[in-house]
């Protein structure tokens, strides 16, 4: 039997991330979605969006291969993330008469489809509508009206747009490493589909994804998503901080804040002192472990305020009863739930994927793959909802449909 997979490919800006994962054959088992491989790349040619495709395209093959030989499979459609500040979103409303007096699955497609029908300029494309609320006879907060009777429907989607040249430079990566885009998924929303709850998005919840060169942000309440944003600063601000206030390469500053780092300062012991490298090779000399935590406290610091400016702005923080998820690369640096606690003054946990998952998923249970995990899981629901959506499965043709792909290119 042809087994059902489905594969996802974040490009952070560090490193190009790409899992696989399979649908269990058992009707009954499919509550979790098997991780099978994963393979990741360092990223190159790339900061927000793609500024270079040709090496784009060797880290997503070279991400793919990896994760495939893993897995045992080939897969020829992949969930790929998108996001930048090209991303906007808005609320539009549909209105329809309903045709029979009970609302029927063609009416909800065709209350979508008016409320989709907004004229976006050539340069813009649509990337997700997503179903917020309806009005059935004018009667507000309906999650599902199937079946209800009525003669009105309304509803209004949440639409998220994004550069059409940016979106069509990802397709174009993908194509040429041999893979087609099953579909384009915001990067917010797929970190928040692996580490928030059902009740969460309910209670209301903002998920804070801090990467290399970016922070996204994704809050929800009453179960849907209320504001999306991603900011231009993240863990490599901080990394660089460090190279000007330590005086030492980039690479020892990495490494230094990713083993030694704290983001809270007040947790470090003032008289602790720890060795860095010195100017001169091969040399060691001693610094505080405090200063280290001093310097990227201002940063981090900066970063979260940032946030909770962001969602000060948009009137959420009040709705935010379920607080705050902290998750991506930078998210693993020690004492940031403090620091955050302190920032927004409400309750903050860490983020990693882990729930409905099955297989290798330890492999992926870190802060730094909830985006490529947020991808596959958004296949699974789809798959679930429609039986379409699948990356299919390992044959001899699809091998041969890449080799053509990769030769053509
Ligand atoms: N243990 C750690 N402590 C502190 N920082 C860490 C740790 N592990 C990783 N990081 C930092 O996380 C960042 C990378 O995060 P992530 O993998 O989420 O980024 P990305 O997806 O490549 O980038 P982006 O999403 O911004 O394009 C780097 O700055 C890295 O130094
Ligand atoms: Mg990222």
């Amino acid at each position: 039997m042809k087994s059902i997979l489905i594969a996802g490919v974040d490009l952070g800006t560090t490193k190009t991330c790409a899992v696989i994962a399979e649908v269990p054959q058992d009707p009954i088992l499919r509550r979790k979605l098997n991780i099978l491989g994963v393979g990741q790349a360092r990223t190159v040619g790339m900061h927000e969006v793609i500024t270079h495709i040709d090496e784009t395209t060797e880290s997503i093959r070279a991400a793919l291969a990896e994760a495939e030989l893993m897995a045992g499979a080939e897969v020829e459609r992949v969930y790929v993330g998108i996001r930048g500040d090209h991303i906007k979103a808005m609320m539009s409303p549909g209105i329809v008469a309903v045709e029979d007096d009970e609302i029927s699955r063609h009416d909800i497609e065709r209350v979508h489809e008016v409320a989709r029908a907004v004229a976006f300029p050539p340069d813009r494309e649509l990337i997700h509508a997503i179903p917020q609320e309806y009005l059935v006879d004018g009667q507000r907060g309906i999650k599902d009206p199937l079946g209800m009777m009525g003669t009105r429907l309304e509803a209004e989607l949440y639409l998220v747009t994004g550069s059409a040249l940016a979106a069509e430079n990802i397709r174009r990566s993908v194509h040429r490493a041999g893979y087609h885009v099953e579909d384009l998924i915001l990067e917010p929303l797929a970190a928040a589909r692996s580490v928030l709850t059902v009740d969460e998005k309910e209670v209301g919840v903002a998920v804070v994804e801090i990467g290399d060169a970016t922070t996204n942000i994704a809050a929800y309440f009453d179960g849907e998503i209320r504001h999306l944003a991603v900011l231009p600063l993240g863990g490599v601000a901080v990394t660089n901080d460090l190279v000007q206030g330590l005086s030492i390469p980039f690479a020892d500053a990495k490494k230094t804040k990713e083993l030694l780092g704290v983001a809270c300062s007040q947790l470090v012991d003032p008289k602790e002192m720890v060795d860095l490298p010195g100017l001169v090779g091969g040399q060691t000399r001693q610094v505080a472990r405090e200063l280290i935590a001093h310097v990227i406290e201002a940063r981090m610091d900066e970063l979260l305020v940032m946030a909770h400016a962001e969602l000060e702005k948009e009137g959420l923080l009040s709705k935010l009863h379920a607080g705050i998820v902290l998750t991506g690369g930078a998210s693993a640096l020690q004492g940031i739930n403090n620091l955050a606690q302190q920032v927004f003054a409400a309750p903050v946990r860490n983020g990693s994927p882990g729930e409905e998952l099955a297989g290798i998923a330890d492999s992926v249970a870190r802060p730094r793959f909830s985006t490529a995990v947020g991808l596959v899981l958004h296949g699974f629901d789809r798959y679930k909802e429609t039986g379409l959506g699948a990356s299919n499965s390992s044959s001899g043709l699809i091998g041969k449909t890449r080799k053509w792909l990769r030769e053509f290119f």
